[in-house]
């Protein structure tokens, strides 16, 4: 058995230390984890109370290199980079000497193609090996990669590439998923002619169709076999854009938060050891797709900086059953997995049969990320996945934060279950109250973060206004996360939620402007709210309160109708669990929608709506609350 990298006593110097001494600390960090070309000038530099932060100023290094030539130039070519097993059990073994060729050879057909340093790519992929490679050599090259989760409709993937310009797409025609397949190259070459930006597609084929190919669009495995498998990476600054990903915020426009290099590999690399304690000797598996922050930082960037050998899976975890994580972990011995509380729970309601009829002896670590887990689900994942001796480690970080920000660092601190727990180094969080001020000690509010670390997200793409307006401004000095928290007696951490205008459903992040801009498309919607309810198996589960314009009928196939548009302008993870048709929404007299009655009605805490005298009708509140409790 590994012992964990750092106990209490390191965690209380080095944490003080990273607070208080940032330039030194993270200087020797960097220097541990990372090689670069030339050094920097200045650890830390800027004002992050005005967006301006520079991390490891006028070093210069290249994140492919980080990732892959050094482990092979020091000898472990040979090391296993990816067990890749397919959604029908098809297997692959990439070692780091193959991922140096395969990215090596696609940065090379990139450059012949014309993609150079700061060109946005955008990465539209199944769990393939190839979404690696497309991610590493943009990375190699100094491209900007934005990756666009396959769960996206075609209409959400050109908001993306239109914002981002992206020259280039790298997708594959089919994504499997259990019995299902997603049409990605359809949905790409439906999208096409609306990106005049867009000069090369690259298709993988994964099943015996071919995709026709034309002088845009590319067979991705032929140009490859075409290519030459050396390139040299190119030297890039610190502070040079690594990539965009898209997450949802209070508007319906997908904010593109952008993350540079230097600083970002290294808190990816350094959580990746510290707080899923990674050890050279683990088998480690990170089940998020390549489309999220998660992806990014824990499939991708940091096992692969940390020289890990890591499992890369393309199916869902209930096919062919619901033993098929399980079976997963016997097969490659795996030491640490990092999954979601909604997978958790679903696997859960399957019946303890499906995981005990697995040996899953090798477990160490158990990781959980995106939602808050309720105390019943990390039990289940504890007593009956981790057979009671396994660590939960229930990490708290956003796409904005690069990594792990607030967690149960193993060998610190024995973890309660649904908490947080304890600030990552260089993580200074502080909770307000409603008029803003701080908390200290025990007590519950907004959450906000101080200072700086080297994973924080340094823009929004092309945005910087709409940056300083959702983050920086609203609490001035602070960063503003978004959550709320709550810090007990013991100076332990809890995550209590949004307290903005997103929805978690099933771990990841939906605006409640996306949803509602989709279902007013409809011509007989005039208006529409959606709340987030609370949700046995996906934690929350979206409520559509829709208005109609007078004089339409309430069929109940609109309903279809609807939850198609919302499935064609966002993705189908985005469809409203219920969709309530109301004769008018709660609204001030200033015209505001009030949510949070819609919300108190939706959870049947009908007694609680406070004082409802402020609202232009309040009379409109009695049908919402006769209409939804309806059998
Ligand atoms: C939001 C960030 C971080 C990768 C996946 C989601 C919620 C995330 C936890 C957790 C409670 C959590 C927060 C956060 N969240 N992890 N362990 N406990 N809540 O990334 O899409 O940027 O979402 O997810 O609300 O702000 P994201």
């Amino acid at each position: 058995m590994q012992s964990p990298h750092i106990d209490v006593r390191d965690y209380t110097r080095l944490y003080q230390e990273s607070l208080d001494a940032p330039h030194s600390f993270w200087a020797s960090y960097a220097e541990k984890f990372l090689t670069w070309y030339t050094p920097w000038n200045t650890v830390f530099s800027g004002d992050p109370t005005q967006g301006t932060v520079r991390w490891f100023d006028g070093g210069t290094l290249n994140v492919s290199y980080n990732c892959i030539d050094r482990h092979v130039e020091a000898g472990h070519g040979d090391r296993v980079a990816y067990f890749w097993e397919g959604n029908n059990g098809d297997t692959k073994k990439i070692t780091y000497k193959t991922l140096l060729i395969e990215v090596s050879k696609l940065a090379n057909v990139l450059t012949e193609r014309g993609v150079t340093k700061g060109d946005r790519v955008c990465i539209y992929m199944p769990m393939i090996p190839e979404a690696v490679y497309a991610m590493l050599a943009c990375a190699r090259i100094g491209a900007v990669h934005t990756v666009v989760f396959g769960g996206f409709s075609g209409e959400a993937l050109l908001a993306r590439i239109h914002d981002a310009e992206c020259t280039t797409i790298i997708t594959a025609d089919v994504s499997a998923r259990g019995n299902k397949t997603i049409p990605l190259w359809d949905r790409v070459s439906e999208i096409l002619p609306a990106c005049p930006s867009v000069h090369t597609v690259l298709v993988v084929t994964t099943t015996s169709t071919p995709v026709s190919t034309t002088e845009k669009v590319l067979d991705y495995r032929d140009a490859v076999s075409r290519a030459d498998e050396h390139n040299n990476p190119l030297p890039l600054h610190a502070e040079d854009p690594l990539f965009i990903l898209y997450t949802s915020g209070s508007t319906g426009k997908p904010k593109g938060v952008l993350h540079t290099t230097g600083g970002y590999l290294l808190y990816a690399a350094m959580t990746h050891t510290y707080v899923l304690d990674y050890h050279t000797d683990d088998i480690y598996w990170c089940t998020a797709d390549v489309g999220w922050i998660t992806g990014h930082s824990y499939v991708v960037y940091g096992p692969l900086a940390n020289g890990a050998t890591s499992v890369l899976f393309e199916g869902i975890p209930t096919y062919p059953d619901a033993s098929r994580y399980w079976n997963i972990v016997d097969t490659y011995g795996v030491t640490i997995f990092y999954s979601t509380p909604t997978t958790i729970r679903m696997l859960m309601a399957q019946g303890d049969s499906f995981v005990t009829s697995t040996s899953r002896t090798s477990l160490r670590i158990l990781g959980t990320v995106g939602e808050p887990i309720n105390p019943e689900a990390w039990r289940w994942y504890h007593e009956v996945v981790g057979s009671g001796h396994a660590t939960i480690v229930d990490t708290w970080w956003q796409t904005e934060t690069g990594g792990h920000a607030i967690a149960p660092l193993p060998g610190v601190v024995t973890a309660k279950p649904g908490a947080a727990m304890l600030p990552f180094f260089g993580i200074h969080p502080v909770i307000v109250d409603e008029t803003g001020n701080e908390i200290i000690g025990s007590g519950e509010g907004t959450l906000l973060i101080k200072g700086s670390w080297p994973g924080q997200m340094r823009d929004l793409y092309n945005n910087h206004e709409r940056y300083l307006d959702t983050y920086l401004r609203p609490y001035p000095g602070y960063y503003f996360t978004g959550d709320g928290a709550r810090r007990d007696a013991d100076g332990h951490l809890w995550i209590t939620g949004r307290v903005d205008d997103t929805m978690n459903i099933a771990g990841r992040l939906i605006g409640t402007a996306e949803v509602e801009s989709a279902l007013v498309l409809h011509p007989d919607v005039a208006e529409a709210a959606v709340v987030a309810v609370p949700h046995d198996l996906t934690g929350f589960s979206i409520y559509a309160y829709i208005c109609l314009v007078a004089g339409s009928n309430t069929s109940l196939t609109r309903n279809d109708e609807l939850i198609e548009l919302v499935k064609t302008h966002v993705g189908s993870f985005a469809k409203p669990g219920r969709i309530i048709i109301v004769p008018g929404l709660p609204k001030t007299r200033s015209g505001k929608i009030m949510r949070r009655l819609l919300r108190k009605i939706s959870e049947g805490e009908t007694e609680s709506l406070g004082d409802i005298s402020t609202l232009a009708e309040p009379e409109v509140i009695e049908h919402i609350i006769k209409i939804t409790n309806l059998p």
